[in-house]
């Protein structure tokens, strides 16, 4: 059966995905209160030492994969992305930002390797939210062939295919030409 995991480190073509820790509040803590990225984000504490707290309880969540997206030649953090709430086949991703300055590879790149990530965990298919007015990003997932499936507490929740991962990891495979690689 499907089971979100936390991975170490994964790596992919100029990205690497490095599972949160502690160490990481700082980092988060400034991309979640920067208002040029948070606009459509749900709002998190202005206490930088409940960020540390939210990491040291992930630590130990077995149903997260919480990741920074950093630079894989010279491991510069550019951003975050997390996997959670698995229902069956299906995953749920989010938490998704990029510093502003976030070379234009990066968004495509690092969806790319949570779609390949979470394929190798053995889901089969994906949900998320997209808060109203995010347009960009709504754009760029029904882009994925994400439809629309509800639309609840000013979010839009979409849902994406089997069908639909595998076709947007081949369309965009100049993106991920190696695939992803695990380190420990
Ligand atoms: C969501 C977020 C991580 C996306 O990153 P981004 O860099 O803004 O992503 P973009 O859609 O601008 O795409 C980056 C580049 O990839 C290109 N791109 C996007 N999708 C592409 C595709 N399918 N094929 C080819 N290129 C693509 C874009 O054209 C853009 O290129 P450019 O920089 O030359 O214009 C970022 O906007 C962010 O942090 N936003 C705030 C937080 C947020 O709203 N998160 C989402 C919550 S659901």
């Amino acid at each position: 059966m499907a089971a979100i995991r936390k991975a170490a480190s994964i790596e992919g073509s100029k990205l690497r995905l490095r599972n949160a820790v502690e160490a990481d509040a700082a980092f988060i803590f400034s991309l979640r209160h920067d208002p040029a990225r948070n606009r459509h984000m749900s709002a998190t504490s202005p206490v930088l030492d409940d960020q540390r707290q939210w990491l040291e309880r992930y630590a130990t969540d077995q149903g997260q994969a919480y990741f920074i997206i950093e630079t894989l030649a010279d491991a510069q953090p550019l951003g975050t992305v997390r996997l959670y709430d698995a229902q069956g086949d299906s995953f749920c991703w989010g938490s998704w930002m990029l510093e502003p300055g976030a070379p234009s590879f990066a968004a495509i790149e690092s969806v790319l390797m949570v779609y390949r990530y979470a394929l190798d965990l053995g889901f089969t298919s994906a949900h998320f939210e997209v808060q109203d007015g995010n347009l960009p990003v709504s754009r760029f997932h029904e882009n994925f062939g994400a439809v629309r499936v509800g639309h609840a507490g000013g979010q839009i929740q979409y849902s994406l295919s089997h069908e639909n991962i595998l076709q947007s990891l081949h369309r965009y495979r100049r993106y991920l030409p190696g695939g992803i690689q695990y380190r420990s």
